[in-house]
Order: C-alpha cells, then structure tokens, then sequence
C-alpha cells in the first residue's frame, strides 16, 4: 500500500484506429523503464485488445469486478488482476458482449480509488467516441488523453469532441497528434489543425515512432519499447520526447509545454 495515489490516464479518441492501443502498451513501457508500477484497464467495451496484445490469459476481466462488487463478493484490486511482467498487471475486458451489456460502470469509481494505492499509474483504454460509460471514465481520470490523426474526418470528428469538451468543462485534457500511424500524413498545419477544432494541441507522436514490424510485436506480446534488441537501438536517440511525455503526463516533467508542437 503506497501513501501517495497513483495517476489514472485514459487514452480516447473520436476515431477508431488512430493508435490508443499501441500508444498505451509503450507508454506503459516506459513507465516501467522510470520504475513504476503499473495497472492497464482495458475499457474498450467495443472489442478490447490489451491482453492479447501482452499475449496475457485473463482470467478475471472487468465485468468479474464489477459483477463482484454490484453483490457485494468484492475482495481487493489484486484477486482481478493478470500479470505482464513484473511492474505490468493487466485487467482485461470481457470476450463476450453479453457481459459488457451487463457491466454497471459506476463501480469504476471505488475500484480506482482503491487501484491508485497500489500502482503509480493507472492506464486506461476506451472504446472511440462519446458514450455514458466514457464520460464517467473522463470524469474520474487524472489525465484524459485524446488521440487524433492529421485526417479529415478526424479532424471532423474532433471538432465535434472539443466542442462538447468545452461544454462539460473538462479541464484536464491533452491532445496528442499522432503523426506515427501513418508517416507523412500532414495536408493540414498544425495551425489548421488549431483552428479546425478550436483547441490546443499540446503534442505529437513523430513519423519516428513508425513502427514497421508492429504486428509481430503484437503476435509475440512485446512491447516495442521494452524491446532491447531493436527498439531501443534504434530508436535511442529518440527516446528522450516519450519519455518527457510520459512524465509530463503524470505531473513529473516541469516546463514542458506549448512549444513542443508549434
Ligand atoms: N506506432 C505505430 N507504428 C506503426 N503502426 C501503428 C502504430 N500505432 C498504430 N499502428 C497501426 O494502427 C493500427 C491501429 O492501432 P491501435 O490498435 O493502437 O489503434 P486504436 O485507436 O487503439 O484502435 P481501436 O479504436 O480499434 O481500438 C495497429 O494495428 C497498427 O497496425
Ligand atoms: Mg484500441
């Protein structure tokens, strides 16, 4: 039990696709490599991915959490957790769709308070797009990380978010633009971008971070940037901003700010 609680991030987006997932399995990396202690909750009700992609066999997953506690069976964080490696647990979400109709999401709220005393950091994937279930998951996350791609109908799509964003007064949102999707997907300036969805953006994820042989990644569950052999060869000198990012994005990285994207 730590003193001090962890921060909970959630990755969304307006658009299915744009990188939530592999953004999250190396963000989860490179807390490990800062020596944290992390929890991966897959709330992708629409299909997740985390434990397959970690290669992990869940044998709880969120809805045994939730179910838990809605009759009052609840024990502790720990009994509904899968191992990756050492610093990486994973909750998965439920295969089958007639579970995900019968999770109650505001047992979301308990078991975060009391996940955050057991992990520095708390990573959380949803399903794209706005839903009740995602608007409590905003609500009670540290960090809300939306994810767009230079495209135009994500571009659309956001403007759409933002607008929304503004209206409920959600103050503690980042908006990344991932450029490492698809490399050299640029037709709109970042001052475009800006002016499209009237919001800041607040930083990228480089060309760089293409990562070519990704789904072999996924296959063996590897995360890239736990990779020695190659990843961290060659992407090294690169290293520095995903790492500055990580810790900005739970608090740890002083000055870090506008002037990483224009
Ligand atoms: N850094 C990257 N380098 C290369 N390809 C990538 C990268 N990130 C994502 N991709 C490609 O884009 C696909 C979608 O990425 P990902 O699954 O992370 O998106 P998502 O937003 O989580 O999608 P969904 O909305 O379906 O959950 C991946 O299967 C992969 O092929
Ligand atoms: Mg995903």
């Amino acid at each position: 039990m730590r003193n001090e609680k962890g921060k909970i991030i959630t990755i969304t987006s307006s658009k299915g696709g744009v990188g939530k997932s592999i953004f999250l399995l190396n963000l989860a990396g490179i807390y490990q490599r800062l020596g944290k202690k992390i929890l991966l909750l897959d709330l992708d009700f629409s299909g997740g991915s985390l434990a397959v992609s970690l290669n992990v066999l869940a044998e709880k997953t969120i809805y045994n959490v939730m179910d838990d506690f809605l009759h009052n069976r609840y024990t502790e964080v720990l009994e509904y957790v899968s191992s990756y490696n050492e610093a990486i647990d994973v909750i998965a979400c439920p295969k089958d769709p007639r579970q995900i109709t019968k999770i109650e999401i505001r047992y979301l709220i308990p078991f975060l308070e009391r996940a955050s005393f057991i992990y520095d950091v708390i990573l959380i994937d949803t399903t794209h797009g706005f839903s009740k279930d995602n608007i409590v998951i905003y609500d009670n996350s540290d960090t809300l990380v939306y994810l767009m791609t230079n495209d135009l109908l994500d571009l659309k799509n956001s403007k759409n978010f933002m607008s929304i964003m503004k209206d409920i007064e959600m103050d503690h949102l980042r908006v990344i633009l991932n450029y490492s999707l698809v490399p050299h997907e640029n037709y709109f300036s970042n001052f475009d971008i800006r002016t499209m969805i009237h919001w800041k953006i607040d930083d990228f994820l480089p060309t760089d971070y293409h990562i070519k042989n990704i789904t072999e990644y996924l296959v063996k569950g590897i995360i890239p940037v736990l990779d020695q052999k190659t990843w961290q060869k060659k992407y090294q000198k690169n290293e520095t901003k995903l790492f500055k990012m990580a810790k900005d994005l739970i608090g740890e990285e002083e000055n870090y700010g506008e002037e990483n994207i224009n």
